[in-house]
């Protein structure tokens, strides 16, 4: 394995005097860009600053996926254009998946944008600031084979210092047909291990005790000395032997301390395999949950989709999960009303729900994006009105599936590793078990970081709320 480890002296940033806000929308993968972006600008000498009204750049990190996500950032740089109105030496930037998509357009469309980055060209924000402030619009959309942003620190933006992100691979190349990211993010690449293992060191040193290994499919993240995913059979021979895998990468994170627990997302149905499995039973410190995107239950739906895998498939891996990792907790994605859907396929993706009885599940309506192979190749048919309904018949179930597994918790004792306090209640202490479920209980001496034997006395619709057991 290619060990990439420089020296790199710490310098003090020279201030600029500048403070910079930054608002995210989207994935966690976006949360994590973000973390990359201020360190980037800290670096540069910016501060920054949580009143937008006394930044003097507002740069806000946005998502594709959906339309409504989108519509929501307009409405957003509308509120920002009256800030511009008063102050007009303010610097209004878009960054990521919407910066990518629309590129110039977006600096045609919303007039008083100053500065558009893509999701790959983070590193010149501090350049593309300078070039606004001498008077320009600027511009760097470019997509990039290499960019891991592997040497960079991220600053953490969270707020409880106990849990982070650490991505691991950057862009995708599954093209599902449904799916932008492909074209906002670019090809898959993956990070050098040895920075993913330093960065999580780094975490546990600082009082971190949680990380989550973020990826569009993590399944197939594959280091072999650097180079996108799809030229690993270009490697070398040497470089294919030494090549680190996803279940590989667990077990080097795993190690850095038994007290550091470690999650990831998203599996991928296709890529999958036992191996990981294995893995996470191997360490116990490998949390006991997989986020599974099934996102239909019809076997042509599904390859209408291009999600190279078919229902069987599915419920193969569903069923792997269980033998081999007993309790495990299972999420996933559903969308509802893909092009040609019929009332039948909608009914095969109740009946797949109903044989895996999922303990969460994130449920979309089809969104058409432009660009993307389903708006160039099908045609989106099912009418707005049964969209809708099929949604809320897909969220009722759920949440019947979703209840009975929260009751099922009821009574058992769980190990929570404690994040915060209760939003609720200063007087209560907010954690999850292993199993990802979110569990309350009074605070007594306990503080965050701690990880605490919890029995479950009831529940409500999205919390568990028990009493540490001594
Ligand atoms: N890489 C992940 C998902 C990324 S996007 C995967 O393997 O599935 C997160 C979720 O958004 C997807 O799982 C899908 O359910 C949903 N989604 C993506 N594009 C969508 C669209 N055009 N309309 C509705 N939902 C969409
Ligand atoms: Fe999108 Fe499919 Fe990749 S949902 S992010 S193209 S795995």
């Amino acid at each position: 394995m290619q060990v990439l480890e420089k020296e790199i002296p710490i310098i003090e940033p020279v201030k600029t005097g500048k403070k910079f806000f930054l608002e995210t929308y989207g994935c966690q993968m976006n949360f994590s860009d973000s973390e990359i972006v201020a360190s980037i600008l800290k670096k540069e000498g910016y501060d920054i600053t949580s009143e937008e009204s006394s930044a003097d750049v507002i740069l806000i990190n946005t998502c594709a996926i959906r339309e409504n996500v989108e519509q929501k950032t307009r409405q957003r740089l509308t509120e920002f254009k009256a800030l511009k109105k008063e102050r007009p030496s303010l610097v209004i930037g878009v960054l990521g998946c919407m910066a990518e998509r629309l590129k110039t357009k977006l600096l045609e469309e919303e007039k008083l944008v100053d500065m558009v980055v893509g999701p790959d060209a983070y590193r010149s924000i501090p350049g593309l600031i300078e070039e606004v402030d001498n008077g320009q619009k600027a511009i760097n959309v470019l997509l990039s084979r290499e960019e891991t942003y592997a040497d960079i620190s991220p600053v953490r933006l969270s707020e409880n210092g106990i849990t982070a992100f650490i991505s691991i691979t950057r862009g995708c190349d599954n093209m599902c047909t449904f799916c932008v990211v492909p074209f906002t993010r670019g090809r898959e690449r993956s990070r050098d291990p040895q920075t993913i293992v330093n960065e999580a060191k780094d975490l546990f040193e600082r009082g971190f005790r949680e990380v989550t290994l973020l990826g569009q499919n993590v399944d197939s993240y594959l280091w072999y000395g650097g180079g996108l995913k799809k030229d690993f059979d270009k490697a070398t021979d040497e470089q294919q032997n030494s090549a680190v895998n996803f279940a590989k990468l667990l077990e080097l994170v795993a190690q850095v301390s038994p007290l550091l627990r470690i999650r990831f997302s998203t599996s991928n149905p296709q890529d999958m395999t036992d191996e990981v499995l294995h893995m996470m039973v191997k360490y116990e410190n490998i949390c006991r949950y997989i986020h599974l995107p099934m996102q239909s239950g019809s076997t042509r739906v599904l390859k209408q989709m291009n999600r190279g895998y078919d229902r069987e498939k599915y419920l193969d891996r569903i069923r792997a999960i269980r033998n081999i990792i007993p309790g495990c907790g299972v999420s996933t994605d559903i969308i509802s009303g893909f092009c040609t859907e019929t009332e039948d396929e909608h009914k095969e993706t109740l009946s797949l729900m109903e044989e895996v009885a999922f303990d969460y599940a994130y449920m979309f309506k089809y969104s058409e994006r432009p660009g993307t192979l389903a708006a160039k190749r099908l045609t989106d048919d099912v009418p707005e009105d049964i969209k809708s309904r099929r949604l809320q018949e897909i969220v009722d179930l759920h949440r019947k599936h979703a209840n009975e597994s929260n009751q099922n918790n009821v009574g058992k004792v769980y190990e929570v590793l404690v994040e915060s306090s209760s939003k609720k209640s200063p007087n209560d202490l907010f954690g999850r078990s292993t199993y990802n479920k979110s569990i309350v209980f009074p605070r007594e001496h306990y503080k965050p970081g701690d990880y605490v034997k919890v029995k479950v006395l009831y529940c409500t619709s999205g919390t568990l709320i028990g009493e540490a057991v001594k």
